[in-house]
């Protein structure tokens, strides 16, 4: 069973609040329909420009503080809903079983750790569906309110469905040793766990960028890509194990 994370920096321009990207959704539909059901998939996707201004305007890492905060807190929920909702039904117009699943619903935060059973997504998996999480905010039992990023919901779901490879969908070629807005920023081929990383976020992105995303991925065991997810055909080589984009040492 293969991890798809599609990045809301794929998904949708997280310069422009709720944009989608309809096309880029489609064309990793159907790289992924070459596969299934041969292959099984889970599917995470994050905020992009629906999730992020609303987390950021509300101010929802912050924790409990009135109904202000509540409202936002749904708000950026039900913004949540509405792209998971664009991207399920271009998946089921290609015939493909997925599954909508509220991470907000069967996650709980403690003080960083996450809680939850992961009971129903393996059910899903076993009768093949292809269940689809997504970043979302989430209750905690220290702060109340926080938000949680497809990444970490990642690093904590894959080892208990037993994942055999995760592929991270990002709108660069992969991990570069600095930011590639840089001129002389270069891709790295293989990167190793002991990295230091140090790079700067998008003023829209509440959950810490690359380096968090870096922070979750190294907890995984199985092969983990980091690939251009906006080029065609790279999903399908990623997918069939081939060279592409940033691979963490095993
Ligand atoms: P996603 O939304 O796909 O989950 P993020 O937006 O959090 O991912 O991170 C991807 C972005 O991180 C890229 O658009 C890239 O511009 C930026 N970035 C900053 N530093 C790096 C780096 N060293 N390597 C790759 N991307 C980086
Ligand atoms: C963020 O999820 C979810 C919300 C802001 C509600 P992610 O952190 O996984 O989103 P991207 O991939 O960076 O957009």
């Amino acid at each position: 069973m293969i991890v798809i994370k599609l990045g809301g920096s794929v998904i949708s321009n997280k310069n422009k609040p709720f944009s989608f990207n309809e096309n880029i959704v489609k064309q990793i539909a159907s790289e992924i329909k070459k596969f299934y059901p041969e292959k099984n998939f889970l599917l995470v996707h994050g905020g992009g420009s629906f999730g992020h201004p609303l987390a950021k305007k509300y101010e929802i890492r912050k924790g409990m503080n009135g109904i202000k905060r509540m409202i936002g807190f749904s708000k950026t929920h039900e913004a949540m809903l509405e792209l998971n909702k664009k991207i399920v039904n271009i998946f089921l117009e290609k015939n493909l079983p997925v599954f909508s699943i509220s991470t907000s619903s069967i996650f709980l935060m403690d003080n960083g750790k996450m809680h939850g059973n992961v009971s129903i997504i393996k059910e899903l998996l076993n009768l093949e569906f292809i269940p689809i999480l997504f970043g979302d905010v989430v209750l905690t039992r220290d702060k109340g309110i926080d938000i949680l990023s497809g990444d970490k919901i990642i690093s904590h779901v894959a080892k208990k469905i037993e994942a055999e490879k995760v592929i991270f969908l990002m709108d660069v070629d992969g991990i570069y040793n600095k930011n590639p807005s840089e001129k002389d920023a270069e891709l790295i081929d293989e990167i190793d766990r002991s990295i230091q990383f140090k790079s700067t976020t998008g003023k829209f992105d509440v959950t810490g960028g690359i380096e968090n995303k870096l922070k979750e991925a190294f907890k995984l065991h199985c092969p983990v890509y980091f690939i251009n997810g906006m080029v065609k055909g790279n999903l399908t080589k990623a997918i069939e194990g081939r060279k592409i984009g940033t691979r963490i040492k095993q």
